[in-house]
């Protein structure tokens, strides 16, 4: 034992001696896509894009290859799912079509692996991950969570020895259960969901997981026959139809990720039929808005019985932050009296059970969004940071209070709110206009 030298077969060395890392993101030539994965795709990275069927994920991906191919680099496309035929009809339409966009109906990774030593592509696209198969790998047909796992981790291996681009689609059910992006989520870079009401053009793509970025940015497209377009300015795209002088209207700056979107709230209240009155809500959470109706009842004494009450978020979108209460319990307030807001007001904070209005994040930026767009009068907390110039926070403590300065309260302002449930079905004729 004693004088025999030891050999080192492994070794660790210092974090500051490990070359430094020089990965840049290639912008992928989308503004939105750009925007959310923080400059682009970092060659050697794996990016997944998960989302629901026909939500638009082929299209996206397409695109991204079509304009990678414009930009002088190189793409194969896997299209596992659909025959090329298919993708060739999609590229005509998106006017995507290009001599070197190379398309593959292969859904064996060894032949995929195959195509990439001989084209040596910049960007490999995976349109699904759910179609593809490895041999080697036990674990069942494609789609099952094994085969899932093995050939993702076998491409990832690939994309970090190649340095190559790689983005997988991947299905997402309904509660995102099945051997889809849960699955994956451990093995890529970078997991991205494209959201959206299927009924409406508003795509949204939502970064939940980064390696070469933050993840609190967010794309935004509209669905269009031309594929999808970037939207720079979102809250032009709700409001482009609001009604305003209809009671039941409120405008919520919200936020979502870093970027602000004026979404219009409404509530309608009409006299029930049922001995169960309904509460319906459509983008904004029903327990919530239950809640709400809760605490309007018995701290602002609102009466709510015998009244259905709908509330919906405009536009498709979804509205779950903390901030959307007030507008929406004012929304339903100005539904039940029949009393409009004034047009330029937003509203936004939080209610707790005691009728107490809550500071909520980022406020200073909300407003800022708001006023650009021509606002002059919020209703905030107490405790909200100034506004910008030109615009005046109306601050509250409670529900009561908002209720009485967004001038819904029936008595003169600050007489102590006690609104009666009659207007509901009443008395003031609905504003012209
Ligand atoms: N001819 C068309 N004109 C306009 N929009 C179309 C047309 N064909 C498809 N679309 C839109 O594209 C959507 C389908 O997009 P896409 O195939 O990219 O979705 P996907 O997420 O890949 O779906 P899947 O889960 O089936 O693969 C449709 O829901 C529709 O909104
Ligand atoms: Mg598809």
């Amino acid at each position: 034992m004693g004088g025999s030298t030891v050999l080192h077969t492994v070794d660790a060395v210092p974090l500051a001696r490990v070359p430094p890392t020089s990965f840049r993101a290639v912008p992928t030539g989308i503004s939105e896509l750009d925007r959310a994965l923080g400059g682009g795709l970092v060659p050697g990275s794996v990016t997944l894009v998960g989302g629901e069927p026909g939500i638009g994920k082929s299209t996206l991906t397409l695109q991204l290859a079509a304009e990678q191919v414009r930009c002088g680099r190189s793409v194969l496309m896997v299209c596992a799912e659909e025959s090329t035929t298919q993708v060739r009809g999609r590229a005509e339409r998106l006017g995507g079509l290009h001599d070197d966009l190379l398309v593959t109906s292969v859904s064996s990774i060894d032949g995929v692996v195959d195509l990439v030593d001989r084209h040596r592509p910049d960007l490999l696209v995976v349109d699904s991950i759910q179609t593809v198969h490895l041999a080697s790998a036990t674990g069942g047909a494609p789609g099952s969570a094994g085969q899932v796992r093995a050939c993702a981790q076998r491409l990832v291996v690939e994309a970090k020895a190649r340095g190559l681009a790689t983005v997988l689609v991947g299905h997402l059910t309904k509660d995102g259960s099945l051997a889809g992006p849960k699955v994956l989520e451990h093995v890529v870079d970078t997991v991205t969901e494209l959201a959206g009401d299927r009924h409406h053009a508003l795509r949204l793509l939502r970064v939940s997981k980064h390696r070469f970025g933050p993840t609190d940015e967010l794309g935004l497209f509209e669905m269009a026959s031309a594929g999808l377009v970037p939207v720079d300015d979102p809250s032009g795209l709700f409001l482009a139809d609001r009604s305003v002088g209809t009671s039941g209207s409120v405008v919520l700056p919200a936020m979502e990720g870093h970027r602000t979107l004026l979404v219009e709230l409404q509530a309608l209240v009409a006299r029930s039929t049922t001995p169960h009155p309904r509460r319906s809500s459509q983008g904004v959470d029903q327990r919530r808005l239950a809640l709400l109706l809760a605490v309007l009842e018995r701290r602002v004494g609102l009466d709510l019985s015998g009244v259905d009450v709908y509330a919906t978020a405009v536009g498709g979108v979804q509205v779950t932050e903390p901030g959307s209460d007030l507008p929406l319990a004012l929304a339903v307030v100005s539904a039940a009296t029949n009393r409009c807001l004034v047009a330029q007001v937003v509203a936004c904070g939080e209610v707790g059970l005691g009728g107490e209005v809550r500071q909520v994040a980022g406020l200073e930026r909300r407003l800022h969004e708001a006023h650009r767009l021509g606002f002059n009068r919020a209703i905030l907390p107490a405790s909200a940071p100034e506004p910008p110039a030109g615009m005046t926070a109306v601050r509250v403590d409670t529900l009561a209070d908002a209720v009485v300065a967004a001038g819904l309260s029936p008595g003169p302002a600050g007489s102590g709110v006690v609104v009666s449930a009659d207007p509901v079905v009443s008395t003031e004729p609905p504003p012209m206009g």
